[in-house]
């Protein structure tokens, strides 16, 4: 089967969260079982200085409608192999006006939206549906073409306007994000007036992007079975719970959990990480000599000398350790954290490493409690990828209280990594984590903790279970044991994927 996957972000590429690790990954899965595929992804400024020089040339050129403007729009070909983990051809579209800027794929450096971005993720799809159509003589038609998130929702909307179109599968990666424009928009790229109206892309008087593929896909499909469940519901669908029952009774919308790619996220493997270890070797040892390393690196960080980070070590090594790695926004239930840290601090020996950037306030206020209270919280505000591998390896438990979440990644790669996490039991979180309760413990099937009510209450009464816990070491091996050999790999979700396109 040819399958043309279109998104935003990818990794290695580029990356703000989990669309890009599923981007990166799940395409080597369609490899692995004989398909082929190719990765269509937009030409930032990053991507390209991230390309080897000798992998990548120009295959193909257009001239593609922006607003009340035309681009010259050229199709740049990675080959499959160019980049390690990158095992299929990339096409980037190159349109420098709206790709060729530093930084973030869809925030100024303010934090506010590009203010293009409807023309940029607008553009993007119609080049997309042209490279879909076989119509920029590449010599390569998908068989079906999967998009993701609202900044592709526009292609199955598109496709859905041409005869002899391939297959559309459409990808809900948040319900959050909803790619609202004006209808003004709408006009300025001069898409088809057919599209118009609440049977098509219009929501109260918008234009959204996101319709637009949950409408005219042939297959909706979103990233966790419970997620899947809970958007037919007005809490998790911001007004679109209608559209997501109606493509329910069809019997086309599917909930499919997201795999973890284990070449990238795998203790055995990871080389970020100062010490590898597995789930029956050396995973003690292992998890101690990356706390050491990850408590060394953060004081070093914050400007500590050796003497004084060595004074940190010694207190805090014994101590458990909870993680948190994420964008710090109200989707990730930071405001809980921040509620229930001062408490767990002054109450038990436990200390808090968090990485993360987002919401200026959330910010803010980690930094504020890192200042506060520097034997106990490290915090590192900004995006580090490394830094992500070195806290799932180093911490002890990880917290992930999210309000929703349609799947959610780190807590998987926690499960993998011996660092059971703490979670809030919603989307993806509450098909992937077994709760520690003395019946799952006893028949072998715990992996972590599980809150029920998104409250402070909950959230600390959790924590302190958790830490209670950590104290009877037989049974917290038992738990990182059972998490660790956690099949969540992309091979089973791939194949699902695969019947839906067949389908
Ligand atoms: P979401 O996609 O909602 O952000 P996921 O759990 O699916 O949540 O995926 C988040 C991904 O982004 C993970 O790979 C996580 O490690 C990474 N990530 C998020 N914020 C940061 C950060 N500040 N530094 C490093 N990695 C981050
Ligand atoms: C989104 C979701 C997250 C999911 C990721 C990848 O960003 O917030 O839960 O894991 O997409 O599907």
């Amino acid at each position: 089967m040819k399958i043309l996957f279109a998104t935003s972000e990818a990794h290695p590429f580029i990356k703000t969260g989990g669309l890009a690790d599923v981007s990166g990954s799940l395409p080597n899965a369609f490899v692995d079982l004989k398909h082929k595929v190719r990765l269509v992804l937009p030409a930032y400024k990053t991507v390209i200085e991230k390309l080897p020089k000798k992998g990548y040339r120009k295959v193909a050129e257009a001239e593609i409608g922006g607003c009340g403007r035309t681009f010259n729009c050229k199709i740049l070909q990675l080959k499959a192999g160019a980049m390690k983990g990158v095992d299929y051809p990339v096409w980037l579209v190159d349109i420098p006006e709206l790709f060729d800027r530093d930084g973030n794929p869809y925030l100024a450096d303010d934090g506010s939206d590009w203010w293009d971005n409807g023309e940029r993720f607008g553009v993007f799809s119609k080049v997309v549906t042209e490279l879909a159509m076989g119509r920029m003589g590449l010599k390569w038609q998908p068989d079906v073409v999967h998009a993701n998130d609202w900044q592709t929702g526009l292609v199955p909307a598109l496709l859905s306007q041409e005869e002899q179109a391939p297959k559309t599968v459409f990808t809900i990666h948040n319900m959050a994000y909803p790619g609202n424009f004006p209808h003004s928009l709408f006009k300025l790229l001069e898409l088809p007036e057919s599209l118009w109206g609440i049977e098509g892309v219009e929501f109260y008087g918008h234009f959204s992007m996101l319709k637009a593929g949950l409408m005219k896909s042939d297959w909706v499909t979103t990233v966790s079975p419970t997620y899947a469940k809970e958007i037919c519901f007005p809490e998790f669908a911001y007004g679109m719970e209608g559209i997501l029952q109606m493509r329910q009774k069809e019997g086309r919308l599917a909930g499919i959990i997201n795999g973890i790619d284990d070449q990238v996220w795998n203790p055995e493997v990871d080389e970020l990480i100062v010490k590898n270890y597995s789930a029956n070797k050396g995973r003690i040892a292992g998890k101690l000599a990356n706390k050491e390393a990850l408590l060394s690196e953060l004081c070093l960080l914050r400007g500590e000398d050796e003497k004084r980070t060595k004074a940190r070590l010694d207190t805090c090594l014994d101590a458990p350790l909870i993680g948190l790695v994420g964008r710090l926004v109200e989707q990730k239930g930071i405001d809980l954290v921040l509620e229930v840290m001062p408490e767990i601090i002054q109450q038990t020996t436990a200390n808090f490493v968090v990485v993360g950037s987002g919401n200026k306030y959330f910010e803010q206020q980690i930094k504020k409690l890192a200042a506060k209270h520097p034997s106990r919280v490290w915090a590192f505000i900004g995006y580090s990828e490394i830094l992500g591998h070195r806290v799932e390896a180093g911490s002890d438990m990880f917290l992930m209280p999210s309000r929703f979440e349609p799947c959610g990644l780190n807590q998987m790669y926690s499960l993998a990594y011996g660092t059971p996490p703490i979670v809030h039991h919603t989307g993806g979180l509450a098909d992937t984590v077994v709760n520690a309760t003395d019946e799952n413990i006893s028949n072998g099937t715990a992996t972590g903790f599980v809150f029920y009510d998104p409250s402070r209450h909950a959230l600390k009464s959790t924590i302190l279970h958790a830490l209670h816990l950590f104290t009877k070491k037989r049974t917290w091996q038992k738990l990182q044991k059972n998490g660790m050999h956690q099949p969540f790999k992309w091979k089973q979700s791939a194949k699902q994927y695969l019947e839906l396109y067949k389908a």
